[in-house]
């Protein structure tokens, strides 16, 4: 049901094999866009291409790492050629590791940090000189609440998504004079494949249902899906989204604002 809110408009997405990426991919090409997709899982990649293409949308798929930088230049110079600008990146691909401090250990932190937050770092570093060339551009950085609050067992991830708002301001004061915006969107509970820890998912425990929806801790009362999270990333993407940058929206059915 697009409006072509982002007509034309040529946008690289990370991670778009699955969750939350995979549905962003699909609403963008519903809205109008030209969609590159990087995952670096080469089926999932293939399958998201295969749907896109099969609906008739202009799809190109790159299954490669966010964190390998050379790969992604040559990504960035593909569509280049091909379809001559990018306009949006939507940096959302990322991992989480479990365990405490006690636990967890620095190969874990390490492999976060570099997929959270150096594959970040290297989507803006590799498309920011052509939308400084177009003067325009539209970053959107995938955290989390966890950016900002913890249930614990995840301290690398939440560094990363912590660190990931303090970029895009930076990114925002530095790219403004160039009419680049750069915004962070913030889930929280979101029913993807990344909600299922060791094989349970998150979503649907004794404890999620009791606390979280009986008790209402998330006010509306049930979890989020990708589809609830993705068309804050079109208004973000989109020309409605022009002078707000620097920005965080938080979207987790008001669980950040109870106490
Ligand atoms: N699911 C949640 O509850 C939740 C909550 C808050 C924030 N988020 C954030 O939303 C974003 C999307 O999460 P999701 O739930 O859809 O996750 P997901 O695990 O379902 O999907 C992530 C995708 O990224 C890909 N990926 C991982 N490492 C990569 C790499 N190095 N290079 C390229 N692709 C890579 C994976 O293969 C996968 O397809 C992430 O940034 C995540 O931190 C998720």
């Amino acid at each position: 049901m697009g409006r072509n809110l982002l007509k034309d408009q040529v946008a690289i997405i990370t991670g778009a094999g699955q969750g939350l990426g995979q549905v962003v991919a699909r609403e963008f090409a519903e809205e109008g866009a030209k969609v590159a997709l990087i995952e670096i899982n080469p089926q999932t990649c293939a399958e998201t291409e295969k749907e896109l293409k099969d609906k008739g949308y202009p799809v190109l798929a790159y299954p490669i790492s966010v964190t390998d930088m050379q790969a992604y230049r040559a990504v960035v110079e593909d569509v280049i050629q091909k379809w001559s600008r990018i306009d949006i990146l939507v940096n959302n691909a990322a991992i989480a590791i479990y365990g405490t401090i006690l636990e967890d250990n620095y190969g874990d932190w390490r492999k976060q940090l570099e997929v959270n937050l150096d594959g970040y770092y290297i989507g803006v570093k590799s498309v920011v000189p052509y939308m400084v060339k177009q003067n325009y551009g539209r970053i959107i950085n995938v955290s989390s609440i966890q950016g900002f609050a913890s249930s614990g067992m995840c301290g690398a991830y939440n560094a990363s998504k912590g660190g990931i708002i303090a970029f895009t301001k930076s990114l925002a004061v530095e790219l403004a004079p160039y009419n680049i915006v750069a915004n962070v969107v913030a889930p929280g509970f979101m029913h993807t494949p990344m909600s299922f820890i060791d094989g349970v998912d998150e979503t649907t425990t004794e404890e999620f249902l009791t606390w979280y929806v009986g008790k209402r801790k998330v006010p509306m009362a049930r979890t989020g899906y990708p589809e609830d999270v993705s068309g804050t990333v079109v208004f973000l993407a989109s020309d409605y989204c022009r002078y707000m940058t620097g920005q965080v929206l938080i979207v987790d059915g008001g669980l950040t604002s109870t106490f």
